[in-house]
């Protein structure tokens, strides 16, 4: 697999983080939103990672989406147990051999059965002792945090976070650096935007896209290997490369079967990946599509709901319980949408998101994209047989 670095990316954020970029809230916490995909993990593990532990930064990394049946209050408590174990290492192997039940670390008392096993509210000590005994400052990096708000104790973490953070940092030294990254702005909004938000105040960023440059190195390695393919047509392979909404995976696949010797047709290979590309968007719009029509039909209404809503969304009101009876024809009660609802959320893959405060989204914020194109062309809804899948 090639990775393609995104070094000057990931030095910009650290610097941001740092606080040494004018006018940035960064060192309150950085909120990057990308499309599944797109590469945010890669980008996380691979670049920033790095690039924070060559700055002599310890870092913890947490993908919220690594276990879906784990909580995801404990997916964080455990990742920071995980690394305050391994820093306090001997000290506190020592400490629990010889007896010792706590062990003081910065002027505060650590528990030693307990180290490994913290939760939400003892985050900010956990935290605090993993600063002072690396000696430096701690990045904590949560992939898909909008995850944390799906259960109760992952509110609580971050709140617990935030806490940590306002305890540890001071103007011009970030001692406990926040990453959080998210596929869904719309999602990650709420981590943010309302408040009661845990992070209230901060702004989400676009995380950019692989671009041109990403293009151009991929281009460089096929003249490369295949002098006879020269020049490559770039414009036409970052088409592609969008054709693909920006998903560097399928674009790859693509390519390796239109330079497979095995290839048919003796047209240019970016021909065959602009080709995959258009198959490709349409396979996505035929899932999206078969998945709705494979619904109950106050099923499809309330997704529909949702869809034109967005944040606006409220399941239950007067006009939202009217919209449901005009779609479907008949008289609909708060309790059947909330059903509908439900079993839109239960499905696998799940087509509806909640919050543990009751805040609903669709999972995938692709399908808001499907829906506005659909509506704007005067597609919507979706009619037909159900497909067979
Ligand atoms: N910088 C990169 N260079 C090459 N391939 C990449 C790069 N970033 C991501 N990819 C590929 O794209 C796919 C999706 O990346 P991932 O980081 O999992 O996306 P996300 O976390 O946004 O869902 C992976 O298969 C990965 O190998
Ligand atoms: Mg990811």
């Amino acid at each position: 697999m090639i990775h393609y670095p995104r070094s000057a990316l990931a030095r910009e954020l650290v610097a941001a983080l740092k606080g040494e970029t004018v006018f940035s809230d960064a060192p309150n916490g950085i909120f990057l939103a990308a499309p599944r995909r797109t590469g945010k993990s890669t980008f996380l593990q691979l670049d920033l990672r790095p690039e924070l532990e060559a700055q002599d930064v310890v870092v913890v990394y947490v993908d919220l989406w690594s276990d879906l049946r784990r909580d995801p209050g404990g997916l964080v408590a455990e990742a920071i147990g995980r690394a305050l174990q391994s820093h306090l290492g001997l000290v506190a192997r020592a400490a629990k051999a010889s007896g010792l039940e706590s062990l003081s670390v910065g002027g505060f008392k650590l528990d030693t059965r307990k180290i490994g096993q913290i939760d939400g509210t003892t985050l900010p000590d956990a935290l605090r002792a993993l600063h002072e005994t690396a000696g430096a400052p701690v990045a904590l990096i949560i992939d898909e945090a909008q995850h944390a708000l799906t259960s109760e104790a992952g509110e609580t973490a971050m709140a617990s976070l935030k806490s940590a953070r306002d305890q540890l940092n001071r103007p011009g030294k970030t001692n406990l650096m926040l990453v959080m990254s998210g596929s869904d702005r719309d999602k990650l909004l709420r981590l943010v935007n309302t408040n009661g938000a845990p992070f209230y105040g901060s702004q989400i960023q676009r995380m950019p896209e692989l671009g041109p440059d990403f293009i151009a190195h991929i281009a460089s390695l096929i003249e490369g290997q295949r002098p006879e393919l020269k020049p490559v047509d770039t414009q036409a392979l970052f088409s592609a490369f969008q054709g693909f909404g920006y998903r560097p995976q399928f674009f790859m696949e693509a390519l390796g079967q239109a330079l497979s010797p095995l290839a048919d047709g003796d047209g240019r290979f970016e021909v065959a990946v602009l080709q995959s590309a258009r198959e490709r968007q349409a396979d996505d719009e035929a899932q999206m599509e078969s998945s709705y029509l494979g619904l109950k039909p106050l099923e499809q209404a309330v997704l529909w709901r949702l869809l034109e809503q967005g944040q606006r969304f409220r399941p239950y009101d007067g006009e939202a319980l009217r919209f449901y009876q005009e779609k479907t024809g008949d008289r609909v009660s708060a309790q059947k949408a909330q059903n509908a609802l439900e079993a839109l959320r239960q499905r696998i893959p799940a087509l509806v998101w909640k919050s543990a405060r009751g805040e609903y989204a669709v999972d995938d914020a692709a399908m808001h994209r499907w829906y506005r194109q659909r509506a704007d062309e005067g597609r919507w809804p979706p009619v037909g047989a159900v497909m067979d899948e």
